[in-house]
């Protein structure tokens, strides 16, 4: 479906379109629900974890690329029956390319952006895939198209932002001139005659572009694509000339900018990458402000070259089209609505496009005419005999400067032309060459994270030994840059038509998913990765190849193999049904994605030998809130200093933060290297702490969580427990002692008396619990490193801090010893439902020198004289005043309740009216007061029976614990252990004895009582 807004903007403001693309096979896999929906130019999006929340949009255009299309024979997408919903190529270009187009024909600066997460078909739309043309090339087409029907002088140059050969180690500079505003120095511009050529030189930008992203030493740097063409029309009638630039922008996913922009890290923004997407959005912000009559003091175009190169298309002498790209997927769900709250930003940018029209043309006439006129002047003062003179002097000098100025205005396009024409022949002839070999050779291809990246750097293994490695002048070898590769690498052998590959010692080769220390033979279509994370699909010999599709094996491919083999995927039953979690499925992405991240920051560390280790970890996995519900769970990773065995926690965004800026770091460092000539890794890299993407203050770790239930407080019973305290993951990290004492308001214990039975008697009333945290014992993160503390946090309630134990250092079973008592003054029904449903979280924390300890602020806190915190502050009236729709509510329904109860009341009267008529008639008028203690006797029996019961539970759980400390002796031999069994069995029988017992006395009771009050209520009837 294509859908177009009425013209209801002014013409320059920034046009946006949205397109969803179809789900990709993680996606499919995952059997992702699609949250996307378009009315014409509106689109919806919805929360999947909140079926209330949805926001929509309104655009300039709407593409439904999601569903409704098949693949003709050519490979091409297309609607599945004829003006089907779903937008094609094609009509994406009719609606957008077109635009651009007559707009750079007319003479108008044409910009083109497109901006999305990463995946969500930005190249897809803008270069496109296969057969499935995106709008360059079919602008481009268009474009020399225009140029072969219309009779005018049309010339059109390329600009290539990625040109070859010598280039500065920060890149190409952008300088600022008055006239022509920001512009990349040393920049070439090539010359092109038709769309072709224009094809060819994207292919040869993608290669460069490869080649940087590779020697970059890291496959997941990413970077914008930046096309400029510029249109020179010359009108010889008019004598005027008019110049227009498109830019073609795909930019760098969108994450980026939220990696580094939305959380709070030390060291800000990563790279320039993401520093220029940061403000990208800036600009875009200002100029929407700018444009709603807002106040702005300052756009800050100048804070990137991204933005400098586009400040004629923000705001400024262009029209400009950005084109939003979509994830369908909930596990996309946060990106998808801050592209779309981003593009929502863009629309309301207003530009200022003029025609770029000058009159060059006119000027060489203008120069031609004075030169002729100087010419006549100087023959006649020949004539005259006046030589020279300091007059024809002037003339002369004049003359010269105005043919230079003429020649150079009349070669210089012709010059450019026959330059650029014989250097990219050159290397044309290179691809040519290369697509012979593909012919006659097994190869290995680049696999980058960037689809577009893939597949373009080949290199051909020949017959007999070939080394791989960093090698660059070595006879007989394949030279690769890389993160982790080593001098020689591995050996290829290619015998007989058959390839092997061998690692040399020390180095790392993967071959689908594994590790590979001998010699493997290879197959068509294994997946090598060398290094730390350079990725390579082995080709076989043209014989074996098949017509099999190999873009299955993307990038993805090869770190969900490599995952599996961690024992991390996506179990058979959770794919292909709609029933998974989709925040486990987004942790399970992350974690795919963060992985090639790790092994390179790991391989970064170890060659700047900063001694610092990354491993990936999921949050709460294991864990679960007071209630028993999981948690969120979320990637983090494990940084660890092998040296001072300091450990830090880091979310996913600060890692991604750190990871760019330790690429900055290693880069320097490799160039500082080379510049150098030095021996590698002499001496670790020493950076001031301020700019060291490998430290942080240490602070307090969070290392696991127990549960301490509540519901015997409800009862007024005191609990004793054992508790497991469980990491992250599931790892026993301590066992603590942990009591709850119910307590007078002075501390002192309550006796068996005066536990409760029903507990909503505590309503009201005062209650006093003591906590009591006695000691851990085993603690595991001390017992790693003796120097190590540890504090136990814990919240209760409502108290507005969590309470922490004071710090105990270097013991791996440190006593606590540590008592807080709680109030509450008038218990609250809230109270209630929270001690009979809840658990206490008590959270284990790990200090470690140079860390500041925890302590609660109790500024905010309310205790009693005595020194007990006093908790159920807010009264239930109060609670319910601060919430009036609630209280309105519950107005409505009490006034239900006190007329259904008034009848009830009335039928209750009448009855006990006749009961009492008919009690009389049978007891003649004997003791009525007898009945009406028959009940409260009753309950009383049932309130001994219950205590007798919780009192053999007690010692049942002290069995239990008792049986949990059971263990046997570490050296005991074959008779210890038999021994140990035998007590074993006879503490288990003791226990099962105790239970049976507890449980049968209590069944015995209750039978009793319930058949007391029969026998009794069987006198009344
Ligand atoms: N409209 C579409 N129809 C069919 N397939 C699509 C569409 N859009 C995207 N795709 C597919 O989705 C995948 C990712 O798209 P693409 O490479 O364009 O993402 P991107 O936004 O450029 O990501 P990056 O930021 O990583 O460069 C590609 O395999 C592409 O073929
Ligand atoms: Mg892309």
């Amino acid at each position: 479906m294509r859908a177009k807004a009425s013209d209801m903007h002014s013409k320059d403001c920034v046009k946006v379109a949205v397109r969803v693309r179809p789900f990709n096979k993680r996606e499919r896999d995952a059997g992702s629900r699609c949250i996307i929906s378009l009315v014409s130019t509106s689109i919806s999006i919805q929360d999947p974890r909140d079926c209330h929340n949805r926001r929509s949009f309104c655009f300039d255009y709407a593409y439904w690329s999601h569903s409704g299309f098949t693949r003709d024979q050519t490979g091409l997408f297309v609607p599945e029956e004829p003006g089907g919903r779903y937008a094609d190529q094609h009509s994406v270009f009719q609606d957008l390319g077109v635009g651009i187009l007559e707009n750079a024909l007319q003479g108008y600066n044409a910009t083109l952006l497109a901006y999305g997460q990463t995946g969500s078909g930005k190249s897809y739309s803008m270069v496109g895939y296969g057969p499935n043309k995106g709008l360059v090339p079919k602008l481009c087409d268009r474009l020399f198209e225009a140029i072969r029907e219309n009779q005018e002088n049309r010339q059109c140059q390329v600009v290539d932002l990625l040109s070859r050969g010598s280039r500065s180690a920060g890149g190409l500079r952008v300088r600022e001139e008055l006239q022509r505003g920001f512009y990349v120095e040393g920049l070439r511009k090539i010359p092109c005659e038709n769309a072709l050529q224009v094809e060819q030189l994207m292919e040869q930008g993608t290669r460069t572009r490869t080649t940087a992203a590779t020697h970059m030493n890291a496959n997941s740097s990413r970077s914008h694509m930046l096309i400029i063409l510029q249109l020179k029309q010359i009108f010889s009638k008019e004598s005027i000339t008019k110049q227009s630039n498109i830019n073609l922008v795909d930019l760098a996913g969108s994450e980026r900018q939220r990696s580094s922009g939305s959380e709070a890290d030390r060291l800000k923004e990563g790279t320039a990458i993401n520093l220029s997407l940061t403000t990208l959005g800036n600009v875009i912000s200002a100029l929407a402000d700018v444009a709603v009559g807002k106040k702005v003091v300052h756009i800050p175009y100048r804070d990137s070259v991204l933005t400098k190169l586009l400040q004629s298309a923000l705001g400024g002498n262009s029209r400009t089209v950005m084109i939003a790209t979509l994830s369908p997927a909930d596990i996309c769900y946060e990106e998808s609505l801050s592209t779309l709250r981003y593009a929502e930003r863009a629309k309301r940018i207003q530009n200022r496009a003029v025609v770029n029209e000058s009159p060059t043309e006119r000027l060489v006439k203008e120069l031609k005419a004075e030169n002729a006129r100087l010419l006549q002047k100087l023959s006649r003062m020949d004539q005259e005999g006046r030589r020279a003179t300091d007059e024809s002097k002037e003339l002369r000098q004049l003359l010269t400067q105005n043919e230079l100025q003429i020649r150079a205005i009349q070669t210089l396009w012709e010059q450019h032309l026959q330059e650029a024409l014989k250097d990219w022949e050159q290397q044309y002839a290179n691809i040519t060459q290369e697509r012979r070999m593909m012919q006659m050779y097994p190869y290995i291809l680049n696999i980058n994270e960037d689809a577009q990246l893939s597949g373009v750097v080949k290199l051909f293994i020949q017959e007999g030994e070939w080394g791989i490695g960093l090698c660059d002048s070595a006879p007989r070898s394949i030279s690769i840059k890389g993160l982790g590769i080593q001098e020689h690498h591995a050996v290829f052998r290619n015998e007989q038509r058959r390839v092997t590959l061998t690692p040399l010692t020390g180095s790392k080769v993967i071959v689908n998913g594994n590790a590979v220390y001998e010699t493997a033979e290879l197959q068509h279509l294994d997946r090598l990765i060398l290094g730390s994370n350079c990725t390579y699909l082995f080709v076989g010999y043209p014989s074996e190849r098949g017509g099999e599709d190999w873009s299955r094996y993307d990038y993805d491919y090869f770190q969900s193999e490599l995952a599996a083999a961690e024992g991390i995927h996506l179990s058979e039953s959770n794919t292909g049904c709609s029933q998974t979690d989709p925040s486990l499925l987004a942790v399970f992405y992350d974690y795919i994605q963060l992985m090639p991240m790790v092994a390179e920051a790991n391989q970064i560390s170890q060659e700047l030998s900063k001694g610092v280790e990354f491993k990936l970890e999921i949050k709460n996995l294991a864990l679960s809130d007071s209630r028993g519900h999981d948690l969120q769970k979320d990637i983090v990773v494990r940084v660890t200093a092998a040296g001072s065995k300091q450990v830090w926690m880091w979310s996913k965004a600060k890692f991604v933060n750190r990871k760019f800026l330790m690429e900055e770091v290693y880069q320097q460092f490799k160039a500082a290297q080379h510049e150098d000539n030095r021996v590698e890794g002499l001496l670790a890299v020493v950076l001031p702490r301020d700019k060291d993407p490998f430290w942080d203050p240490v602070e307090p770790l969070l290392l696991g969580t127990t549960h301490l239930w509540l519901q015997s407080l409800a009862f007024r019973i005191p609990l004793e427990e054992q508790l497991e305290v469980l990491g992250s993951e599931g790892t026993e990290e301590a066992i603590l002692q942990a009591q709850l004492v119910p307590c007078t308001s002075t501390g002192l214990p309550l006796g068996e008396d005066d536990i409760l039975i029903d507990p909503s008697e505590v309503l009201g009333r005062r209650l006093d619990f003591q906590l009591v945290l006695d000691q851990c014992c085993g603690v595991r993160w001390i017992r790693e490193a003796r120097n190590r503390g540890i504090q136990i946090g814990f919240r209760v309630f409502d108290c507005s801090e969590p309470l922490y134990t004071p710090a105990v250092w270097h013991n791996i079973n440190p006593l606590l010893d540590h008592r807080v008592q709680f109030t509450s003054l008038q218990t609250s029904q809230r109270l209630l439902d929270y001690l009979q449903s809840s658990a206490v979280v008590l959270e284990l924390w790990g200090l470690q020198e140079g860390c500041s300890v925890l302590s609660s602020s109790l500024g905010a806190v309310r205790m009693t004289a005595e020194g007990a915190f006093i908790i159920d502050l807010l009264h239930p009236s109060q609670a319910a005043l601060s919430d009036s729709a609630e209280l309105s509510c519950s107005v409505g329904a009490l006034q239900q309740d006190v007329e259904e109860l008034k009848s009830l009341n009335e039928s209750l009267r009448k009855e006990n009216h006749s009961l009492r008529e008919q009690l009389n008639a049978v007891k003649n008028g004997g003791d009525g007061a007898r009945g009406r203690s028959l009940r409260p006797s009753c309950d009383a029996e049932f309130a001994r029976a219950l205590k007798v019961f919780y009192h053999s539970m007690t010692s049942v759980r002290g069995q239990l614990q008792r049986l949990r400390r059971h263990r046997p002796s570490e050296e005991s031999d074959l008779l210890g252990l038999r021994l140990f069994v035998d007590e074993q069995s006879r503490l288990l029988r003791d226990f099962s004895e105790q239970l049976e017992d507890g449980v049968s006395t209590l069944k015995q009771d209750v039978a009793a009582i319930v058949r007391r009050k029969r026998e009794r209520s069987g006198i009344w009837s």
